[in-house]
């Protein structure tokens, strides 16, 4: 159990695929609740684990999600996981990270609430510490500012706010943003004190940076794929450096900007060279960067090479 270790997590992957031994399968325990995924119906081998799993860590119910692009385009009722053993989620429920508690939901479509793959940025953020000698934040985080740009649950700005920072939350979804409200409330931190903002991110990202504002962290991570009125079709893999070529500017001087993608298809390497192809359009410069790995209970292997690219970027 690599990532339950810590008994203030209890949200984190069992079975990662191929590099644990199942091909295609993957398993996270969601507080009560296992979700499994893969692309085929579940065999009888597979239904075992999941009943030896939910024993060993006194599970109420077991959810299975058919990876595949075509179901996570359809309805919300069709996308959502769909109980194989046990007993029904409420609504929503809550989990434990680190400390932190999020709401998720099993009956929300074809994400949970929170990405479980990228506990250690947030934990980075919480901790105000990228690596050793690489603080998130150059001053204190209680005077700092985030923009968070795909904010989705907010999960990030959860972290930053639990540091005292201010944070300004951007997405396309309003249930997303109140979702974020949600857990910032569930964190003790009253919503009423950051922004949210409805609305397409690139365009909001050229308001701010017209009216001159500045943060001292700006989190990047962007759907594969997106299409909104302002800024028409955005495809990670094409636009990332148009999309790193925007949020420059609103990194303050000696601030950091959080690169992330969840793209397949599209190499670490060449993320990495798109994400400073647009921060050199900006005439900003790199004086420090960490380029985070996948966590312990994500492995990535040959088979199965790392899907999730996270670039931690100091401008100058
Ligand atoms: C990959 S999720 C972000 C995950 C989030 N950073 C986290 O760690 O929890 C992508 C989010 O981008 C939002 N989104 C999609 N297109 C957008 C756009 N053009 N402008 C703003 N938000 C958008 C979606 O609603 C979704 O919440």
């Amino acid at each position: 159990m690599r990532a339950g270790r810590n008994p203030e997590t209890n949200a984190y992957r069992l079975i990662h695929g191929e590099a644990d031994g199942w091909k295609e399968l993957y398993v996270d325990r969601l507080g009560d609740f296992l979700l499994m995924q893969s692309p085929q119906p579940l065999t009888d081998p597979q239904i075992d684990v999941a009943i030896e799993w939910k024993n060993r860590l006194n599970i109420s119910g077991v959810y299975y999600k058919q990876l595949n692009r075509l179901v996570q385009a359809s309805t919300k009722r069709n996308a959502s996981p769909r109980l194989v053993m046990g007993l029904e989620s409420p609504d929503t429920f809550e989990v434990q990270e680190s400390g932190a508690t999020f709401r998720l939901s099993l009956n929300e479509g074809y994400s949970t609430g929170l990405f479980l793959d990228m506990r250690e940025n947030r934990q980075r953020i919480l901790n105000n510490r990228v690596e050793p000698g690489f603080p998130v934040f150059e001053s204190a985080p209680a005077n700092s500012f985030v923009l968070n740009c795909f904010a989705y649950t907010c999960a990030f700005s959860v972290c930053a706010a639990r540091t005292g920072a201010a944070t300004t939350n951007l997405d396309l979804s309003r249930k997303y943003l109140d979702w974020g409200r949600d857990n910032m409330r569930l964190n003790g931190i009253d919503p009423g004190h950051h922004d949210f903002i409805y609305g397409d991110a690139l365009d909001w990202m050229k308001r701010l940076a017209k009216r001159g504002d500045t943060y001292d962290l700006v989190i990047l991570d962007p759907p594969t794929f997106s299409r909104s009125k302002k800024s028409g079709v955005f495809q990670a893999k094409r636009n990332y450096p148009n999309l790193a070529k925007a949020a420059a500017p609103l990194v303050g001087k000696g601030g950091m900007l959080l690169a992330c993608c969840n793209a397949a298809g599209y190499s670490g390497k060449k993320f990495k060279e798109d994400v400073r192809i647009g921060i050199r359009l900006s005439r900003r410069k790199i004086v420090n960067s960490f380029t985070a790995p996948q966590p312990p209970d994500f492995p990535a292997t040959a088979k199965e090479p790392a899907h999730l690219k996270v670039s931690w970027l100091r401008l100058n």
